[in-house]
């Protein structure tokens, strides 16, 4: 059985959004937070407190993301996050931006192969009795760079290889170097999970057919999105079985998206006192969800615009009005 994770991404799959997309849509096998810097002259803040407090996850299975090039710095925030209760953590070496890579963190961190091999050689000796996977790019330059990589990840009892085959210098811009994953099913020696544009049920099927041998698949801006796009896959599928008669497609009901978006906003509202944040937060989700509404566009236009909480709910309420 094929699984899915929620991709990580910062500043959206917060917990207030994993709880509720577990709530409301298909539960993921597994939910990835936004990657923490680790600190090694304190304890975790408040924010990362408030994204991993087990109260906060229950029910679901929460990997937290650590995004370091310091080996000692990582195994004391892996420490920190051991006590929370977490039995598997992912390591960040995908992150592309600028500010990110440029101090050799995230896929910055590909370009320099010896002290990645000497930050894993770190972690690995220092943590025996957790899960850790990796997150990863092709490289920093070229895709070239990932033959030397993955043998380096090969060296390390990895839980799992998650593989965005795009390099550092690619951002989100060229297309997903799929002869460079099917380079990492040949080679690798970790269970791999295939991520980038899994956008739509045709995208997920197509690939699904072409790697057979993959069956983790990790999702971001196609499920925050569509919401509903693993149930949509599953329609498919049961129509294709012939187990459905008449099948005139799937959408999701204005009943549940509504309700979705409700939790999550008087959740953010409980979280914070700023009005601005809560806004922020919701009109970042409402741009992805532009693909899903396309013929609401100057709808969707106007909740952007919103200034309060009150005008934002009135907008969005009148948009749920007019959908079927
Ligand atoms: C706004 C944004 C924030 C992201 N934050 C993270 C992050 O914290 N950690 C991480 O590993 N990847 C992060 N990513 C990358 C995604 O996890 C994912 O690899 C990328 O979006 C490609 O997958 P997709 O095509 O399914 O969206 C982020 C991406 C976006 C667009």
């Amino acid at each position: 059985m094929a699984k899915y994770y929620l991709a990580p991404m910062e500043g959206i799959t917060t917990y207030i959004f994993r709880n509720a997309y577990h709530k409301y849509f298909r539960k993921m096998d597994k939910y990835y937070t936004p990657f923490f810097v680790p600190h090694s002259k304190r304890g975790l803040n408040l924010k990362e407190q408030e994204e991993i407090l087990p109260a906060h996850n229950a029910g679901l299975f929460v990997v937290p993301q650590i995004l370091s090039n310091n080996g000692n710095d990582c195994v004391q925030t892996i420490e920190k996050l051991k006590r929370y209760g977490y039995e598997e953590i992912n390591l960040n070496f995908g992150c592309p931006s600028r500010t990110v890579a440029s101090k050799y963190r995230g896929s910055g961190f590909l370009a320099k192969t010896e002290e990645l091999d000497r930050f894993l050689d770190t972690v690995f000796s220092n943590e025996k009795d957790v899960k850790i996977s990796v997150k990863t790019r092709l490289g920093r330059d070229e895709p070239e760079e990932f033959e030397r990589i993955l043998s380096i990840y090969n060296q390390y009892p990895l839980e799992e290889l998650i593989i965005h085959p795009r390099v550092q210098k690619d951002y989100y811009m060229h297309e997903v170097r799929l002869s460079w994953y099917a380079y990492a099913e040949g080679h690798s020696r970790h269970s791999l999970c295939y991520n980038g544009e899994l956008n739509t049920v045709k995208n997920i099927q197509e690939m699904q057919q072409r790697f057979p041998q993959t069956d983790c698949w990790m999702i971001g801006r196609g499920m925050i999105a569509n919401p509903g796009l693993l149930m949509e896959l599953e329609a498919e599928k049961l129509k294709n079985e012939k187990k459905i008669q008449s099948y005139g497609g799937f959408s999701i009901e204005k009943e549940r998206m509504a309700a979705f978006l409700q939790d999550i906003c008087i959740h953010y509202e409980e979280a914070s006192p700023k009005e601005i944040y809560v806004l922020f937060k919701m009109k970042e989700i409402w741009t992805y969800l532009m693909r899903y509404y396309p013929d609401h566009l100057e709808k969707i236009r106007k909740i952007k615009k919103t200034q309060t909480i009150e005008e934002y709910k009135r907008e969005v309420q009148e948009i749920f009005t007019l959908l079927r």
